[in-house]
């Protein structure tokens, strides 16, 4: 599986904007607001950083030195490091994982494009907190524009990941992660100054513990591995195309910052917009597509043309972010096919992009016309979020933390810390002893926890 001509990343701000890409996403700005908003605001995001800190960081660390160690995509890593034993399995699941969330996200996805146009030709203009309720409403129950821009959406990630890694993957992460944080800058300078946006800052910062339960950990570290794309082997995928002097543990630290950070400021966008008009902060999944809307108008309705310059820039925001988040699901798949079965690049990739459309047809419609077919109270789509992110990434988690803490060789693991020994690797001791004790029981717990078990 190591092969010499094996494609890499051109440069270190390459590796780091192409990882930060994947994880910095619509989790960073559609999910984590929604999900702090559900689970009472401040506690929950120290719950969410606790998580980070402790279970993200390390696994984070364990998939880069898996992907750089294997040379190898993570269908194929774990066959790599451990022949002829059931870890390959960890590898495939995660296959699984990538494919289903790449089916539902790129729903979300296909609706940033949506409202890009609906904020271009001016269809936000004069309308009030219940008229965007109510078109939201009727967007994303229509059973045929939303799956338009599915289609659309995918197809563009499609075209990205066929150019491969350097001239796909890098190019445009370095062209539009910048971008990306200009936009949010100026986007939070607009909330925090918008009258009565100080309720939404306490919302954020003031802590209300007695809203602390099995819920928030479960939310919280589901929300962690999500954001940070943790748990199925994509940011191992994207290791195993780092160089060889790549420090891993800097670049995880890197990447969760960033990640970490936007979220945050994702926050301190919706928040305050959301409290200054009067929008529960607790609207779910449609709360960036009928608070941000509503805010422009009412913020900046006496300048239309500011109103309408700020809704396009956010929603293109949103659709930047989520492209280089899709690339990087994309991309383990079809690097799995790719190795594994020995397709064409572009073979696997149509492939991957056709089924996921297909897939994305049921979660679209499920939010719609066939709102009634449930299966544990979920339709398609929040029952694929579900799955994915609060069970199928904690448990990749929780294997890849066993993996590296236990079976993988400790050489192996200090060579790839310590760059086979040019770097000090002075965190190599407490790594090993959060990914050997801390991590598993952490995530069993909140698992076993929260599906009902202990109950
Ligand atoms: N981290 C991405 C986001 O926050 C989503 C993602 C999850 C990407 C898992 C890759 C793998 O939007």
């Amino acid at each position: 599986m190591a092969a010499n001509n094996r494609a890499n990343f051109g440069s270190k701000l390459g590796i780091i904007l192409a990882s930060a890409g994947s994880a910095v996403g619509l989790g960073n700005i559609w999910r984590f607001p929604y999900e702090t908003g559900n689970h009472g605001g401040a506690a929950f995001i120290l719950v969410y950083l606790g998580c980070v800190i402790l279970l993200g960081l390390p696994i984070m660390i364990s998939e880069f030195l898996i992907g750089r160690h294997s040379q190898a995509s993570t269908g194929g890593a774990y066959s790599t490091l451990a022949p002829g034993t059931q870890w390959k399995w960890v590898g495939r699941i995660g296959v699984l994982t990538g494919f289903l969330i790449l089916s539902y996200y790129s729903v979300v996805a296909g609706w940033t494009l949506e409202y890009i146009l609906q904020a271009a030709t001016n269809s936000f203009a004069g309308k009030s907190a219940n008229d965007f309720i109510a078109s939201f409403g009727a967007f994303s129950s229509n059973p045929w524009r939303p799956l338009v821009w599915l289609a659309v959406f995918l197809l563009a990630t499609h075209f990205i990941v066929v150019k491969g890694v350097e001239k796909g993957i890098e190019k445009y992460s370095k062209l539009m992660m910048p971008a990306l944080f200009v936009l949010l800058l100026i986007l939070v300078v607009c909330a925090v100054t918008l009258p009565g946006a100080n309720k939404g800052i306490e919302f954020l910062l003031a802590p209300d513990f007695s809203k602390v339960n099995g819920k928030v950990f479960l939310g919280a570290m589901g929300q962690a591995f999500f954001s940070l794309s943790l748990g199925m082997g994509c940011l191992g995928t994207y290791a195993s195309y780092f160089g060889k002097n790549t420090n891993l543990a800097k670049t995880a630290l890197s990447v969760s910052a960033i990640d970490t950070m936007v979220a945050i400021l994702a926050g301190f966008i919706i928040f305050p917009a959301a409290f200054s008009v009067g929008i529960q902060p607790d609207t779910g999944p449609s709360l960036v597509f009928i608070t941000l809307p509503n805010v422009f108008q009412q913020a900046f309705g006496g300048i239309p043309v500011l109103a309408l310059i700020l809704s396009v820039m956010f929603y293109v925001l949103l659709a930047v972010a989520a492209i280089t988040s899709t690339i990087s699901l994309h991309e383990v798949v079809t690097a799995y096919l790719h190795e594994q079965f020995k397709m064409t690049r572009k073979k696997a990739a149509t492939f991957v992009t056709g089924s996921c459309i297909f897939l994305g047809i049921f979660c679209s419609l499920s939010l719609g016309k066939t709102k009634e077919y449930t299966l544990f109270g979920m339709g398609t789509f929040d029952l694929f979020d579900f799955a994915t992110t609060k069970i199928m990434l904690p448990f990749g988690g929780l294997l890849i933390s066993i993996f590296t803490g236990w079976y993988l060789s400790k050489k192996i693991v200090k060579e790839e810390i310590t760059n086979q020994g040019t770097l000090k690797g002075s965190i190599y001791p407490y790594l090993i002893f959060i990914l050997k004790y801390i991590a598993p029981v952490a995530i069993s717990f909140i698992l076993i926890n929260e599906l009902g078990f202990l109950e």
